[in-house]
């Protein structure tokens, strides 16, 4: 009964890795077709800038072969299926005809980071998720969030939460009209 059991676990494992074979064999040949899309270079740039500060370094899961918008960064799968990948990105590689890749989310909840939101952060300008609850941040929350119209989501961002960020909040901030979850508590001073 039970040897019968992993005899079909295994006959059904061959079977996945001959449909998994014979699935890809076109997709990675069009794949080395078209050239592999580029991260934008200025979302690039800061990133690395940002990073190289804080002296961490972008997963190998991700920026694969220098490129930082590939591997993990750029399938479909949504960036909860990886919890221990920290800090992380997610892509977006559909602009100009599937060519280039712009930085959507940047996820560094957890970091022990320090000291004021980086200035280089506002480059990114089509960021749509920002996770960076409990660092040690301070200071103000940047203007520069006002411009980043694509946002939707800043994740305990009272960054909120498990950070000491001082209000008050940027006027402009109430341009951001896609942020839908502005969650943790906003500083006193903002009210
Ligand atoms: C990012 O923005 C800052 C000013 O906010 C600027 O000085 C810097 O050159 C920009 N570029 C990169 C790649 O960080
Ligand atoms: C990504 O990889 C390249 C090449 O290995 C490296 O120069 C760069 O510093 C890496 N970026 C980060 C943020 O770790
Ligand atoms: C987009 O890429 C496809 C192939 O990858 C090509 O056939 C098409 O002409 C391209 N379109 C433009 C506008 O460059
Ligand atoms: C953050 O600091 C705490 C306490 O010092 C430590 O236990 C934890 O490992 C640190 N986390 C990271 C990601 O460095
Ligand atoms: C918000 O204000 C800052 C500084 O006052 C400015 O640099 C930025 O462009 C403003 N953003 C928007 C969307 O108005
Ligand atoms: C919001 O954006 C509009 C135009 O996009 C601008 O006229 C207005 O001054 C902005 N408000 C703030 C508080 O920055
Ligand atoms: C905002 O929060 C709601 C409820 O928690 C959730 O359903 C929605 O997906 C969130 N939006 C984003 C952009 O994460």
């Amino acid at each position: 009964m039970r040897s019968s059991g992993i005899s079909v676990i295994v006959v059904v494992r061959h079977l996945a890795w001959l449909v998994l074979i014979l699935c890809s064999w076109p997709r990675v040949a069009a794949a080395q077709a078209q050239q592999a899309p580029k991260t934008d270079p200025v979302e690039a740039a800061a990133l690395n800038t940002i990073l190289g500060r804080w002296g961490k370094k972008a997963s190998w899961e991700w920026n694969i072969s220098g490129e930082l918008c590939s591997g993990f960064a750029s399938t479909e799968i949504d960036w909860d299926y990886y919890p221990t990948i920290n800090p992380f990105i997610k892509c977006d590689c559909s602009f100009s005809n599937n060519t280039l890749c712009h930085i959507t989310k940047l996820g560094i909840n957890l970091n022990n980071f320090t000291g004021v939101l980086p200035e280089e952060l506002g480059n990114m300008t089509k960021l749509q998720q920002l996770r960076a609850s409990d660092n040690g941040f301070i200071g103000k929350i940047p203007h520069y969030f006002g411009s980043m119209t694509n946002l939707e989501d800043i994740m305990s961002f009272s960054g909120f939460e498990g950070n000491s960020f001082e209000g008050p909040i940027p006027e402009n901030l109430s341009n951001l009209t896609r942020l839908e979850n502005f969650t943790g508590i906003f500083p006193s001073s903002a009210t």
